[in-house]
């Protein structure tokens, strides 16, 4: 039996979460510079998405361009951002083809205009799509993401629209980047890396975590299907004894 064939379609992670990580090291083993690992790392992103569209995955979310990222030497963030730019014009096609619609969360005025331009024409053209929605986290900082709740909540305290005794967790999620997506189930990190570097952190509370060692430019859809079956074998207990999951 292949390792697809083991996956069980009704319990699929609804919220998939992906830190890709190693791309500079996978080209540095092989003697090349960092840029060369970018490059292939796209390749899998291309192969991830599709493989999570055909299997059912409804929420993908990558994390693309963190707002750390900045502070890598110049020209490795411009040969991110080109690469970018390159692939979300090219992109659209598989998009539109597997009925994916994009969305991005982030700061992202932070971006080049060329990209901010490139993202929204593409999340425009895509957005009746409705088999899987592909999130891309780009100059994205889980910290920076709850500073502006926090700002854009008391904003409203301060002027009456909300009360402090309303604000409870929805508040907070209905403020999130995130808003429209469910907290992740699911959330892999390749490279051999076990931190979670300032992804997602209030919306990966309950999530099951997944690490590997292979490095993004190698990871393959046989690697999703290894994370997704080891989330299928897992008990989510949500705090409650093994006794009243089973019931
Ligand atoms: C992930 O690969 C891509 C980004 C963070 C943009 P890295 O560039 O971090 O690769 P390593 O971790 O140095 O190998
Ligand atoms: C995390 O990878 C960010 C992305 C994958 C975009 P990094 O390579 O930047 O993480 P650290 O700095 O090693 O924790
Ligand atoms: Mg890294």
């Amino acid at each position: 039996m292949s390792l697809l064939d083991s996956i069980n379609k009704d319990n699929l992670p609804k919220h998939l979460a992906i830190i890709m990580d190693g791309n500079g090291r996978w080209a540095k083993q092989k003697g090349f510079l960092r840029a060369f690992g970018h490059e292939n790392g796209t390749k899998s992103v291309r192969k991830t998405v599709e493989a999570c569209a055909k299997l059912g995955v409804e929420n993908l979310t990558l994390y693309a361009f963190s707002t750390e990222n900045w502070n890598r030497p110049k020209l490795e963030v411009e040969t991110l951002m080109r690469l970018l730019v390159n692939s979300l014009k090219g992109e659209l096609k598989t998009l539109q083809e597997n009925n994916i619609k994009l969305n991005s969360i982030g700061n992202l005025e932070l971006l080049p205009k060329s990209i901010q331009t490139e993202l929204k024409d593409v999340i425009e053209k895509t957005k009746d799509n409705s088999r899987m929605t592909l999130t891309l986290a780009l100059s994205y900082g889980s910290r920076e993401e709850l500073l502006n709740v926090v700002k854009k909540v008391s904003d409203k305290v301060k002027n009456n629209i909300i009360s402090i005794e309303a604000i409870d967790e929805s508040i907070i999620n209905q403020h999130l980047y995130t808003h429209n997506l469910p907290d992740v189930d699911l959330l892999i990190r390749t490279s051999g890396e076990h931190r979670i570097s300032n992804f997602l952190l209030w919306q990966i509370a309950y999530a099951e975590l997944f690490f590997t060692d292979v490095l993004w430019p190698d990871f393959k859809e046989e690697h999703l299907y290894e994370a997704i079956i080891s989330y299928q074998k897992r008990e989510r207990r949500f705090g409650k004894t093994s006794e009243q999951i089973k019931k």
